[in-house]
């Protein structure tokens, strides 16, 4: 399904490099595998494509078509990890402009990501007065930005349908135990969903934290966890040949030889949003200690017009993973008799020839510029072919936090903003961090 090729990286590691991270990979693989590494209490990812629960898929489906049959807008509501991977996945399986289409599934948007209030008045204002539902999505329950959002769609849906239809458009997607949100949930009677114990947030798209909206968005989910059921069954196999394996050594060894930025590239404007996943993904999971890549992301052919000049010639200190689908479709570039353009010698021939010609151009010039390069060859994109990607990268990076020498499936640097916030915005307990901060302003 997918295919790596780590050649281009290979001039910038020692000899014999894969072959001598083999004892650090097998530990790192037997520690996920058997959950008994450091965070090992956050992998229930490994073997969840295979060990989801069923019945919960099953409301999840059933969910998504009531919303669909009840609603022309689902508002989806959460930051994070609890946002990301499923507006990255509706935006490469159905399109960035996904709520421009002719559909019969509602238009998503996602807010309770941020704190802006023009972006919150435009989301009203492009709901009008359609129907909508809302899935609110927060393990604690208390991050801010959510619960800000949440309380404005919930007033607005009560307003709109009184509390007993409000009740039958609010969707929770929650701790099974505990926390804020768990709590109003219960007590109003809304549908509730489980984001596991077991998982992190970043690690959370193919639990109902990220199914349900894609499910809304009409994508099929049992596809999507068979792609994932795939990488999670070929990836389990150790060894060098293993790509999860060769890339996880591949890019630690480039940060070990000092490079500092890993940009990921890819060729789709669709993928835009998946790359922002993948940057929650490692920048959560690697940046911790002083340590850790930075991911950074790019679009490509675009982003060699704006970014292309600094990866060729400024700082040396990044590495290029880029992200390759096969065109679903076929265009053929017309011929023109004038030729002003002087292209003719391209008539006739795919789009995807010139695509693929001016990727090999690019990867040479920035290997040539002292940019080492991954290359990740996928099939079209598909239900089955996002799922795998999902799984390859989620396990490279619990590999790669591993051999970092980090707990790859804790955050505790996210804190220090929450904190100064509460502080500063008077939260009952912050008194003397509120005087100590006011202090410094
Ligand atoms: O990956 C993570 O854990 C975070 O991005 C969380 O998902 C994010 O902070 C939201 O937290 P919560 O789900 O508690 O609202």
């Amino acid at each position: 399904m997918l295919s790596l090729d780590v050649s281009q990286a290979a001039s910038f590691l020692p000899q014999d490099y894969l072959t001598s991270r083999q004892p650090a990979l097998e530990k790192a693989a037997s520690m996920l595998a058997n959950h008994d590494g450091p965070g090992g209490d956050f992998t229930g990812w490994v073997y969840l494509p295979r060990d989801y629960d069923k019945e919960e898929f099953a409301r999840i489906q059933a969910a998504a078509e009531k919303i669909r049959k009840q609603s022309q807008v689902l508002v989806v509501i959460g930051i994070g990890g609890s946002y990301l991977g499923a507006r990255a996945v509706i935006d490469l399986l159905r399109s960035p402009y996904y709520n421009l289409k002719k559909k019969d599934t509602p238009d998503i948007f996602f807010t309770g990501n941020g704190l802006s209030t023009d972006a919150l008045l435009e989301i009203i204002s492009l709901i009008g007065d359609r129907d909508f539902s809302v899935n609110v999505i927060s393990k604690s329950g208390t991050t801010t930005e959510s619960a800000v959002g949440f309380r404005v769609f919930k007033g607005l849906l009560e307003k709109k349908y009184g509390k007993e239809g409000a009740r039958e458009r609010i969707y929770s997607t929650t701790d099974k135990a505990r926390g804020a949100l768990k709590g109003l949930s219960d007590a109003e009677g809304y549908e509730e969903f489980v984001v596991p114990d077991a998982i992190g947030g970043r690690y959370s798209v193919l639990t109902a934290v990220g199914l349900l909206p894609i499910a809304c968005a009409g994508i099929d989910i049992t596809a999507l966890m068979g792609g994932a059921r795939q990488a999670m069954e070929e990836l389990s196999v150790g060894g060098l040949d293993n790509p999860a394996w060769q890339y996880a050594a591949t890019r630690h060894g480039l940060y070990c030889a000092g490079k500092k930025v890993e940009m990921l590239a890819g060729y789709e404007p669709a993928f835009r949003f998946f790359a922002e996943w993948w940057k929650q993904l490692y920048g959560e999971s690697e940046g911790k200690e002083h340590k850790g890549l930075l991911p950074a992301s790019l679009e490509y052919t675009a982003d060699l017009h704006s970014m292309g000049q600094y990866i060729q010639e400024g700082e040396r200190i990044m590495c290029e993973t880029v992200v390759n689908f096969q065109p679903k479709g076929e265009f053929l570039i017309p011929d023109d008799p004038e030729n002003i353009d002087g292209l003719n010698f391209l008539s006739g021939k795919p789009l995807a020839f010139v695509a693929e010609k001016a990727m090999r151009g690019v990867i040479l010039a920035h290997v040539d510029g002292g940019v080492p390069n991954v290359l990740i060859q996928m099939p079209p994109i598909s239900e089955t072919t996002v799922g795998y990607l999902i799984y390859f990268f989620e396990y490279v990076c619990g590999l790669s936090g591993y051999l970092l020498g980090v707990n790859p499936f804790n955050q505790p640097g996210v804190e220090a903003y929450k904190s100064n916030m509460f502080a500063l915005l008077g939260k009952p307990g912050y008194e003397e961090k509120q005087a100590e901060l006011e202090a410094r302003l």
